[in-house]
């Protein structure tokens, strides 16, 4: 698919993810791509997007089909160079992920985050995510996080 501005978006493939990997602690501004498994890449890189411009990485949307929760699809990264960011990139990323997620019959997507990165979680209430409070301990001790929800 292109967009307007020469950006187009594919799925993702096994081998996107040393690129990815290089790229998210500076996009995220800080480590974070201990949290990027290989895994991601090699088995749901058919429900996850690539975007880029010029052959160039510019934005990525990782996600699956949940296995053990039938009506449910998980984004569990997004991501856009900083350069690109504001321009739709993402919103559009997710509204590809929703058709995919609709295709396999889901009704729900969920999705995480810090709740530091509250660029994250306006960027979710834009596209109509119910945000929790922050949820004390959900990924280990001492590990908070916001969950987002979007029905279908
Ligand atoms: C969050 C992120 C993916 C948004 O990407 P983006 O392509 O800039 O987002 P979009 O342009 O599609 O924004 C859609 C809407 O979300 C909201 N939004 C996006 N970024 C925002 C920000 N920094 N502050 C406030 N609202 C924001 C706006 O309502 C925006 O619409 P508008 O530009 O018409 O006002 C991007 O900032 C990013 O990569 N951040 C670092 C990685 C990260 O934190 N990922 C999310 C957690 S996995």
């Amino acid at each position: 698919m292109d967009l307007s501005d020469g950006v187009t978006v594919r799925s993702a493939t096994p081998g996107d993810f040393d690129p990815i990997v290089a790229v998210v602690d500076d996009w995220w501004g800080r480590p974070i791509s201990h949290n990027l498994s290989r895994l991601f890449l090699d088995h749901f890189a058919g429900t996850s997007l690539v975007a880029e411009l010029d052959g160039t990485l510019v934005g990525f949307l990782i996600g699956f089909l949940s296995p053990d929760q039938p009506t449910h699809a998980y984004v569990h990264f997004v991501g856009v160079n900083p350069e690109s960011r504001r321009t739709g990139l993402a919103r559009h990323l997710y509204e590809l992920f929703f058709d995919i997620a609709r295709a396999g019959h889901r009704t729900v997507v969920h999705a995480i985050t810090a709740p530091v990165n509250t660029r994250s979680i306006a960027f979710h209430s834009a596209l109509g995510f119910e945000c929790s409070a922050p949820v004390a301990d959900y990924d280990g001790p001492g590990v908070d996080r916001v969950v987002f929800t979007r029905q279908l």
